[in-house]
């Protein structure tokens, strides 16, 4: 009887909303298959991917989630053929504008992580207004990764260590994984207890490679622009249904 109850449910309703994860990260990977399987360019392929990122959004939104990151350029993605890097500027900045009514209808937050001083000057406009303009709102917080890699971030955050210990403002032994958290990007975020790659591909590729030390991982197999709201509750369902033990034995939880 329950067995038949729950097969009536969807799965969005059979997550347990006492232990929604905080944070969950995407690596958005499978555009240009995508588009190539439909004989089309990369750049279709990318459009359709914000179709995806729109997905994404509403259901965070829906259950509650308070983080969301998302993986919209790399650092390495800046050696890609001029016009596609071009096409993926122009798009960031598209959505931002058109999507801004509803960052304000469900207090969404934008923010941004990565060396966005390299984005070409109006997409930072564009980016900085956004993230001003909704600097206030208390809802999911959307996190976009831009020219974003681990390694940079990390070394990034050494080096300014480094120098205040060099100039005497901090002792060696006062760095501990808080200070280190404290001198990334994600300053302030909860780590992320979801990273989700889509395309089938089961490599990090760089990304939050400090902050996913303890992250359930979900390789999908599915390519970006198939992504829908339904992917984003089952990784949530399994998700519940994984014991997470942070290196302890299941009887010390
Ligand atoms: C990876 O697919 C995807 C990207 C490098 C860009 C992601 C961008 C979007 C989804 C659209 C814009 C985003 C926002 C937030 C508005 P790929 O091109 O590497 O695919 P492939 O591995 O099949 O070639």
């Amino acid at each position: 009887m329950v067995e038949k109850l729950c097969l009536q449910m969807s799965v969005k309703e059979q997550i347990d909303q006492s232990k929604l994860p905080e944070h969950i990260a995407i690596i958005m990977d499978g555009n240009g298959r995508w588009a190539k399987e439909k004989g089309e360019m990369r750049v279709f392929g990318h459009q359709n991917g914000v179709t995806a990122v729109r997905e994404a959004l509403e259901a965070a939104v829906e259950i509650g989630l308070p983080y969301l990151t998302l993986y919209a350029f790399s650092t390495e993605n800046w050696s890609r053929p001029q016009s596609e890097v071009n096409a993926l500027m122009e798009l960031l900045v598209n959505s931002l504008n058109q999507e801004l009514p509803t960052f304000h209808k469900h207090r969404i937050r934008v923010n941004s992580i990565g060396r966005t001083a390299d984005l070409p000057e109006h997409c930072q406009g564009t980016l900085r207004q956004t993230i001003e303009e909704t600097k206030h709102h208390t809802g999911c917080t959307l996190t976009l990764a831009l020219s974003y890699g681990s390694r940079e971030e990390i070394l990034s955050a050494t080096k300014r260590l480094a120098e205040q210990v060099q100039q005497g403002h901090l002792q060696i032994q006062e760095i501990d994984e808080k200070l280190f958290s404290a001198h990334l990007y994600t300053e302030g975020m909860p780590d992320p207890d979801i990273l989700i790659r889509t395309s089938g591909e089961e490599r990090i590729s760089n990304y939050m490679l400090w902050q996913i030390a303890y992250a359930e991982l979900f390789f999908l197999p599915i390519l970006w622009p198939e992504f829908t709201r339904e992917h984003l509750f089952q990784c949530i369902y399994d998700y519940q249904t994984r014991e997470r033990r942070f290196g302890k034995t299941s009887e010390q939880l």
